[in-house]
Order: structure tokens, then sequence, then C-alpha cells
């Protein structure tokens, strides 16, 4: 399958666009690298030989650059709750330059897609001056960050020829939530029937995301709304928050339309002034244990105006349907895999909506697919 990955990467297979394409390929690239992490006999995740012990590791450091750094964000989220692992996070272009106080033998964990990337090269080389183990999560593997990292988990996400990252970045999700587990367990903080548990959800993962599709329709009347919009903002709680950056990023680089994305529980903290009824609010609320909380933001929303777009699942949805301009309603997936899910449709209206503004999608204005310049 990974050679039709590749073979298929040639043409647009029908697709308008290769984004459109690749967001159709979130099922195959998600299941894709499942095989390449977890043994179906036991149903545990096995990682490659590290020149390191992960049980030995004591904190970790995410960084990466744009949609890579979103997913990390999500990655930190996991390791922190599941694995009790510390962890510090920043964008690659101020990572390279903070000078973190790190132990030798911390984690360097890179996220990158193409692995070429100037700011997260730094970052690398920065870390690794600090005796800290470097293990990166590449698309590319024959890459200068392959090269320059001790152990590379491999996204099978064949090549994306979008600008903007899709299918990339649930492989990414899907490695980071495997590291986690193997984290976990390493750690001892995740027994045998907890790793079963979140590897069931992990396995469920691609047929759940093949029925996102169904929701297109909703998807393009929602891009309705947002495609008139001069400015929308998109709201999460917990790894929903890297979710919604992750929306925002996407709507703002192939549709031009300014987006801000915020930790839900900020919007009282100035940002809610922004609200009437020019700005739709995109939230990302599946039923997670922070469901309440964002639904009650979302209420604060509406009743200063805003028009509420919400993405949720079959139990937040009648809750949803009580205060939403217009939703979208997902399968109830584990909370572990909730993040992953829930990325495709905010790509998707991202989609949508650059379609209906005539950009061009898969080379927007002033981007390249990789920065390797500084
Ligand atoms: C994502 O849609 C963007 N194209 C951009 O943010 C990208 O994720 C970022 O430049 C990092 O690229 P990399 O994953 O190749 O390092």
């Amino acid at each position: 399958q990974t050679t039709a990955l590749v073979a298929g990467a040639i043409g647009k297979d029908g697709y308008r666009h290769y984004m459109e394409k690749e967001l159709h390929e979130h099922p195959l690239v998600i299941g894709q690298t499942l095989q390449r992490l977890v043994d179906p006999a036991s149903r545990t995740v096995v990682l490659p030989d590290m020149p390191f012990d992960l049980a030995s590791v004591p904190r970790a450091v995410i960084t990466a650059c744009g949609s890579a750094f979103y997913a990390g964000m999500i990655g930190r989220y996991w390791l922190e709750d599941i694995a009790r692992l510390p962890v510090d996070i920043d964008v690659a272009s101020e990572m390279r330059y903070r000078n973190p106080p790190l132990t030798s033998g911390s984690l360097g964990v890179l996220v990158s897609q193409s692995g070429e990337t100037a700011d997260t090269l730094a970052a690398l080389r920065s870390l690794r001056e600090k005796a800290v183990h470097i293990l990166s999560i590449l698309n590319v593997e024959q890459s200068t960050m392959a090269r320059e990292s001790a152990v590379v988990l491999g996204t099978v996400a064949g090549p994306e020829i979008s600008v903007a990252s899709t299918k990339a970045f649930t492989a990414q999700l899907t490695v980071l939530a495997c590291l986690t587990i193997a984290t976990a367990r390493a750690r001892g903080t995740l027994d045998t029937a907890g790793e079963e548990a979140l590897v069931a959800a992990l396995l469920d993962l691609p047929s759940r995301a093949a029925d996102v599709f169904t929701s297109g329709d909703a998807i393009r009347r929602m891009a309705r709304v947002v495609a008139e919009a001069r400015d929308v903002l998109y709201l999460g709680r917990g790894s929903m928050f890297p979710v919604a950056m992750e929306g925002a990023l996407k709507l703002k680089e192939i549709s031009y339309i300014h987006a801000e994305a915020y930790a839900a529980g900020e919007m009282k903290h100035g940002p809610i002034s922004l609200i009437d009824r020019t700005v739709p609010i995109v939230a990302s609320a599946p039923y997670t244990p922070l469901f309440d909380k964002t639904l009650s933001n979302l209420q604060e929303a509406k009743a200063r105006g805003g028009r509420l777009l919400v993405f949720t699942d079959t139990k937040g949805a009648d809750r949803v349907s009580a205060i939403a301009e217009d939703m979208v309603v997902l399968p109830h997936v584990h909370d572990f895999v909730a993040p992953i899910l829930q990325t495709i449709p905010v790509q998707m209206l991202a989609y949508e909506v650059a379609v209906l503004k005539g950009t061009d999608v898969d080379q927007p204005r002033n981007l390249a697919k990789s920065v390797t310049v500084e």
C-alpha cells in the first residue's frame, strides 16, 4: 500500500486539488503508520530499537514549526497525562535561540514533514549540543534531519504535494500517540489493560476517519458562512486547542482569511470583545471531560452575537444543536484519539472555503512546501 501512496502522488486521481486527494488519504496513512508501529498479534506498540531507554528519560522537549508544531502540542498533552513525563514545548524558531536548562539524557522530539525546515534543523542542532537524545518524526526519511537524529520515527504518509499539510499531520499525531504509549509503558504509568484500550482506539481510527467524509455537505454549508467573513475565531480546550490552532492556520494559509485560535477559556480575558455577528466562531467540541466547559464558553460567545459553527460528536450533538448555528457531528471516539479525528473536518473546512474563494489551493501565495531558509 505504501507503493500505492507513492505512485498515487503523481496524479490527482480525479480530485480537484492535491489537497483534496491528500485529505481523503487520512484513513489510509493513519492505518499505514499504525502498521509500522503496532504489532497486530499482540496489539502492542513496538518502536524501533533506540540508543537510549525511554524509562530513564527525565523530561522531553518538543519543537517544530507551523502545523508540525500543533501536532507536537497535542503530543505534549498526551505525554504529560499518560506517560507523566514533564514536557517543554516551543516553536523551533524560538527554541533554537532559547537556552533551556536540560539535564543530559533528556529527550528532544522534533516533528517535520519535510525534514528540511531550517528552524527545526537549527533547533535540532542546538538541542544535540546539550546532550539531548534526538528523536525526529519525519515524513521524508532521507532528509537532513533524518541524518542528524539518533532515532527517526517515520510517518507513512507518502509524498505530500499540497503546500498545506493534511495527511502528514494526522500521521504525525499517530506516531506521537504510539510514542506516548511506549513511553508510558516504559515509565510504568500505563498497564496492559490501559495500553490495550488506547491501541484499540487507534486501530479503530482509520474506519472512523473514513466516516468523516459523509459530513462533506455539512462542512460545505459551514464554508459558505466562513467564506464571507473577514475574521474568524477558532476555539478548543485541552488537546482540542491545538486542533483549533491547526484549523485557523489552514484557513489563513489557503483562503487568506484572517483567523485566530484561542484556548476557549481565554475568551473572557480579552478576545471576547472581538465578537459580533460578522465573526464566525469555529469550535472543536467533542464529548470529552472538557465538553461542558467548552459549551459554556460558546454560550457566552453566542450571547454576544457570535455565530457558532461547531464540530462535535454523537454524544455532544444534542446540547450543541441547542446553541450552534450549524454543526458537524463526528463519531464519538476515545478521548485519546479525539484530536486526531477532529483534525480532519477543520482541515476540510479550510479546503472548502479556499475553493469558494478561488485561491490557488495547492500553491497558496507567498508559501513554500518546505521553509528551508530562515
Ligand atoms: C502547514 O500547512 C504549513 N505548510 C507549514 O506550517 C508547515 O507545517 C511548516 O512549515 C513545517 O513544515 P515541516 O513539517 O516540513 O517542517
